[in-house]
Formats: C-alpha cells, sequence, structure tokens
C-alpha cells in the first residue's frame, strides 16, 4: 500500500527517529517527500515532488533534516553540484550553519555530515556516515535509500545488497515504507548475479505495491540478465499502466529503455528505435536517452545522424558538469556520434580542466584510475582508430564497473570493445574478439544478440 498517512513529530519520536522541529506539518511534508524520493513517485495529492519540498521548508525554513533531504536530492537525484551550482552551494553552507547553531540529534548531525561530504564530492565517504547511521538506527529509510543510490553510482553492488540485508530483519509492514524495500534487495541481488533470489524479492515488492515502479523495473533487470527477452516485454507491457502513471513518472523514461534493450536482444531494431522516438520524446529527459542511443549503436543498430544531433543539442549545455565518468562519457558518445568535433574536443579539454582543478574526490579518483581510459578510448574509435581504442581500454576493461550504473547500462561499454575488437585491423584484437564473445556466452547462455556477435567474429579472418 502507498504511505500516504504521513507522520507528525510525535509518530517520527515512538519510531525511534526524533526530528529537531516543532512544527507537524514540517515533518509530514518530510516524510511526504522522502515517501515520494523512496517510492519513485510524484505523488499529486501534496502537490508532487518540488512543491512537498517548498511546503515542508516554508513551514519551518530553519528544519535541519528538511535541508538534508532537499540537498541530498539536489546532489543525487539531479545531479547538480555546488561546485557549479551557487544556489546549492549557499544551501549547503546554510545546512552546516542551522546544523551548528541548532540543537539536533546525534543522528541528524551524522546526516548532515553524510551530505556536506556527498556535496564535496567524497561520495563513498558519505556512504560509511549512512551505514553509521543505520547501525544504531536500521529503520532510518533516508540513511538506507541514499546509501543504495550512491552505491549505484560508485559502482558497488554487493554493499548495496548487503545493506539492505543488514537492516531486514528490523522491520516489518507496520513500519511505514517498508513495502519498498523487497525491490531495493532484489536490485542488489541482481546485480550480484543472485537473479532467482532477486526474482522472488523482486515480485514480492511488486505484491506489497503492484504499481510500485522500481519492483517492476528490477524485474525487467531480472529478464534481462536471463536473456527471457519474452517475458520481459509482456512483464513490461501487462503493467504498463502501473509504471506510466503521471505519478510514475521519474522511472518510465528508464523503462521504457529496457523495454528497447528486449526488442535490440530480440534483433527487432525498428520496435526499439519506434520507442525511443515515441516514448523518449521530451527535451528534458533527452540527455538521459544518449545511454539508450549509445546503447543502440553498440548493438549494431542504425540510430542515424538526425536523432544524434538532437541528442548532442541538449548534451551541449551539460559538457563542463562532470559529475561523473559514467556521465561524461555518455555526452561524449552523443557528441562523437553526432560528429561534433568542437564539442569533442570542448568536453576533453573541460574535463582535463576539472581533474587539475578539483584534485580530490571520487570521480576526480575515477577519471585518474578509469574515465581517462574510457574518454580515450571513445575518442580513438570515433576517429577510426579502432586498433588504438582496444589498446587503450582493454587493459582497463574490469575496473569499468566502478563508474557506476547497472550491468544492463555498463553492457554498452563492453560492446564498445567487442565492436571496436572487430573493427581493428590487428590480427589480435580480432582473436580478441571471438574471446571476449565467448566469455559474453558463458555469462548470459540465453542471449540472441549475442549469438549474433558470435556469428560475426567467427567470420572474421585474423590474418
Ligand atoms: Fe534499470
Amino acid at each position: 500500500m502507498i504511505h500516504t498517512n504521513y507522520r507528525g513529530c510525535k509518530e517520527w519520536c515512538d519510531g525511534g527517529l526524533p526530528m529537531s522541529t516543532t512544527s507537524d506539518e514540517a515533518t509530514k511534508m518530510f516524510d511526504a517527500t522522502l515517501s515520494q524520493y523512496v517510492g519513485f513517485r510524484d505523488e499529486t495529492s501534496v502537490g508532487g515532488m518540488a512543491k512537498t519540498m517548498e511546503r515542508m521548508l516554508s513551514a519551518d525554513p530553519e528544519f535541519v533534516m528538511g535541508r538534508v533531504i532537499v540537498n541530498g536530492l539536489t546532489v543525487v537525484g539531479m545531479g547538480k553540484s555546488p561546485r557549479w551550482d551557487k544556489q546549492l552551494r549557499q544551501s549547503i553552507d546554510e545546512m552546516v550553519r542551522l546544523a551548528e547553531t541548532r540543537k539536533i540529534t546525534k543522528r541528524e548531525t551524522k546526516h548532515v555530515e553524510a551530505i556536506k561530504l556527498l556535496s564535496d564530492g567524497y561520495m563513498y565517504e558519505a556512504t560509511q556516515v549512512w551505514e553509521d547511521i543505520l547501525v544504531d538506527h536500521p529503520t532510518d529509510i533516508l540513511a538506507l535509500k541514499q546509501g543504495q543510490d550512491a552505491y549505484y553510482r560508485l559502482g558497488k553492488p554487493v554493499q548495496m545488497r548487503d545493506s539492505i540485508a543488514r537492516v531486514l530483519p528490523h522491520w516489518d509492514a507496520s513500519i511505514p515504507l517498508y513495502a519498498y524495500l523487497p525491490g531495493f534487495y532484489a536490485f542488489g541481488l541482481c546485480e550480484t548475479d543472485h537473479w532467482n533470489e532477486a526474482e522472488k524479492s523482486a515480485n514480492k515488492g511488486i505484491e506489497l505495491i503492484p504499481t510500485s515502479s522500481w519492483a517492476t523495473h528490477v524485474l525487467a533487470h531480472v529478464y534481462e540478465m536471463q536473456g527471457r527477452t519474452q517475458e520481459g516485454i509482456s512483464h513490461l507491457s501487462t503493467t504498463l499502466d502501473n509504471w506510466t502513471d503521471h505519478s510514475s513518472a521519474p522511472l518510465a523514461n528508464h523503462i521504457f529503455w529496457h523495454w528497447a534493450v528486449f526488442h535490440i536482444e530480440r534483433g527487432e531494431y525498428t520496435a526499439a528505435l519506434d520507442l525511443f522516438d515515441s516514448q523518449v520524446s521530451e527535451c528534458t529527459v533527452r540527455q538521459i536517452s544518449v545511454r539508450d542511443m549509445a546503447w543502440l549503436n553498440s548493438a549494431g543498430v542504425t540510430v542515424g545522424q538526425e536523432r544524434w544531433e538532437d541528442v548532442a543539442e541538449v548534451c551541449r549545455p551539460r559538457l563542463d558538469e562532470h559529475t561523473s565518468v559514467f556521465n561524461d562519457c555518455h555526452l561524449l558518445m552523443a557528441c562523437l556520434s553526432a560528429k561534433k568535433s568542437s564539442d569533442v574536443d570542448h568536453l576533453i579539454g573541460s574535463i582535463k580542466t576539472y581533474v587539475m582543478e578539483v584534485g580530490t574526490g571520487t570521480q576526480h579518483k575515477l577519471f585518474e584510475t578509469v574515465g581517462k581510459a574510457m574518454t580515450r578510448s571513445l575518442v580513438a574509435y570515433g576517429e577510426g582508430r579502432y586498433s588504438d581504442a582496444v589498446r587503450i581500454l582493454n587493459p582497463h576493461r574490469y575496473s569499468i564497473i566502478d563508474i557506476g550504473g547497472s550491468n544492463a547500462q555498463r553492457d554498452v561499454f563492453k560492446l564498445f570493445l567487442i565492436n571496436a575488437a572487430i573493427r581493428s585491423n590487428t590480427p589480435e584484437h580480432r582473436r580478441l574478439a571471438r574471446s571476449l564473445v565467448i566469455e559474453r556466452k558463458a555469462y548470459k547462455p540465453d542471449s540472441p544478440m549475442t549469438d549474433r556477435l558470435m556469428e560475426r567474429v567467427m567470420a572474421l579472418h585474423d590474418n
């Protein structure tokens, strides 16, 4: 059942999570914000996410946990950084000032510390603070969900799974928002290749909340990982009304991507492109579609210059953001595919400046360890230097997980390396292409796309 009986000050206190405010309206709107965040929903009865947060802070402008959830969502949910967003910088400073001047609990102090670390670029360090909170407060679902989001972005699926496993025995159906936990756990299980357990947990999540777009989406991941494409398409088409409802909109575009991937696996490229054109059409979300299109491209689908140019246009204002290596690699793929050499040069130059200027933090380290190789390899491929693309990326392929995302999303880079190796004029690379496809077949035996790749690599001449 969707949680809408929002908790006032007393209820939060009774649940062992006291809030340092006297405003019932503020804590109720905090709960409403949390409920929408955890449920990937936009709850119209409270005016949607943005309006809820506005109501929360106007009820008590000095509500520290209100500042925590707003700032956390701005950094993780919207991908903003105080490095380039002055408003966010001021909001973080104000949160820290309030935490120092108002009487707040130890748990709330830790939440402030975590968001400060997160906004300064220390995402992994922030997860350690959230885990610390969860040891004493296992039902603090804000710490739990922020940890899930961070682990996803840090490419740490084992931590994502175990974080939920540790707190589950402390929960039961009487605790608000419990119904979302099986869906969270299912994702960690799926990303660590426990597919049968993941399927059970996702189904439990759907049973508890049939309109849970997250649990529905995780089940699509399970079908994808097991090559169960027809079941995947059937699952998404029969639940379409549940996850395309206005309140489920935050995840709908991504779920359509999963749907398109099922078609790509089956070689139904026109159906995949139709989904892209008809469903991922709003300009505001088009940057998300970069990864969808790059995926299509790497899977051998002709995306078309017009579509790429359209996406590159939306990417242009984001070239100096450097939210993550994951995002920058996708922006680069869009610029390269659209053949916008000035944008490519701009992005590469901007990444170099970012790495030199920022000097610390999770993403900075990632650019040094794997991001540099990935961007250099992508550029080499874009310039037709396929042998260089393979030579640069191949030694780093087991580190690509560090850039975050799901196994399904990162598959674009596995496909990229195979395609580069196929196109390389170096005989060793064509033999490498064969061994990579054999590896792919062993991991996911029932993938029609892998079978098509196998046919291609077996037909290659390697001398
Ligand atoms: Fe997904």
